[in-house]
């Protein structure tokens, strides 16, 4: 078996964190009998600023062939935001329709959490972002721009289809995963009483229907960072939209240790997906290989799961808890107590 995987370094620290996933990826299929194909593509900032191009279309149609995409980070001091967020990333997860981001928040055994008295028992918890719509749907407009009767409207979209569908990958991950077996639906029903009305009798129709043995649980996204904070032990797999979505996963990456380690996948259940730590390019810490390359590895499992290598993926998660547990000293850039490629070797070695 081999595996077409096209590459997306990026921007920063973007091309630092890919080297040691990649590293890791190599070893998992040497190790599990399969083998992995990496086409570099080199969109972000640089090329942007040399010839104007985002995503050009003739690669979004090569990324179309492949199994999977591996993407570093992108983000660039020198381009106004929006423009390679929107352009490449935002653009990719719904080109290819990568409806479901999934944020596993997980806290490793030796990994520092802000929260005093949880370890890692308390911390597992999983998040499922809607990647396609909400008010990231790109809906609105300005009236009157640049005048002092200016207006300005961003809509939230939420299909049937599309919450449905999030929903139903939920319940399924919840089933899966046969933890706690509970979903909570993170919203605001008692505000956005449109959105997540319709949010909310979906979650129930669905959960009645066909996935009776999964709890159901409700909790407003404001009163969920607190419980986030306050007793993560309760969340076993959380569902939310796509702006919620991105918030809480903030948090959850702090409470799981930090950018460092936090990873995600944008995943098409039916076609190509992207994986990518969930960190930006970090320009401060660029080509001084003291990045943390832990994200990225993670989403590399992550990566390989998806493609159905469960035992690839699981050495190394496994390689992972034990480079956490007994090498690096702190998930922060630069206090690892070893430099970005040696804990990539590390990882491998484990592997
Ligand atoms: C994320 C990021 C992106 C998002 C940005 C870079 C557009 O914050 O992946 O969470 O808002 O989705
Ligand atoms: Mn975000």
């Amino acid at each position: 078996m081999t595996y077409k995987i096209a590459v997306l370094p990026g921007d920063g620290t973007g091309p630092e964190m890919v080297r040691e996933g990649i590293k890791a990826l190599e070893a998992a299929g040497t190790r599990q009998g399969f083998k992995m194909e990496f086409y570099p593509y080199d969109l972000g900032g640089e090329r942007y600023l040399r010839t104007g191009e985002t995503l050009p279309e003739s690669v979004l149609e090569e990324f179309k062939a492949c199994d999977a995409i591996y993407l570093g980070a992108i983000g660039h001091p020198g381009v106004k935001p929006g423009i390679l967020e929107r352009g490449i990333l935002l653009k990719l997860r719904a080109a290819l329709d990568q409806y479901i981001n999934l944020r596993p928040v997980k806290l490793y055994p030796g990994v520092y959490t802000p929260i005093k008295d949880k370890g890692p028992a308390d911390i597992d918890f999983v998040v499922v972002r809607e990647n396609t719509e909400g008010l990231y749907a790109g809906v609105g407009g300005f009236l009157k721009k640049d005048t002092p009767d200016e207006v300005a409207v961003q809509e939230s979209v939420n299909t049937r289809k599309g919450v449905e569908r999030c929903l139903r990958y939920s319940f399924e991950y919840c089933r899966r995963r046969n933890k706690d077996k509970k979903l909570t639906l993170c919203g605001k029903t008692n505000v956005l009483t449109y959105a997540f009305d319709l949010w909310e009798r979906a979650f129930h129709q669905v959960g009645e229907a066909d996935y009776p043995e999964i709890e159901r649980d409700y909790v407003h996204a404001d009163a969920l960072c607190m419980w986030m904070v306050k007793n993560p032990e309760w969340f076993d797999v959380i569902v939310t939209d796509n702006m919620f979505g991105d918030i809480i996963t903030d948090l959850g990456a702090m409470v799981q240790g930090g950018m460092g380690i936090a990873a995600g996948g944008n995943i098409n259940p039916e076609g190509v997906s992207m994986f990518e730590p969930i960190g930006g390019s970090s320009p401060k810490y660029t080509g001084k290989n003291v990045i943390n390359p832990l994200a990225a590895i993670s989403a590399g499992a992550m990566l390989l799961e998806t493609l159905g290598e469960e035992k690839a993926a699981a050495a190394i998660e496994e390689a992972v808890l034990r480079v956490c547990r007994d090498h690096v000293k702190s998930m922060q850039a630069g206090q690892m107590g070893h430099t970005t490629s040696e804990v990539g070797d590390l990882v491998a070695r484990y592997i």
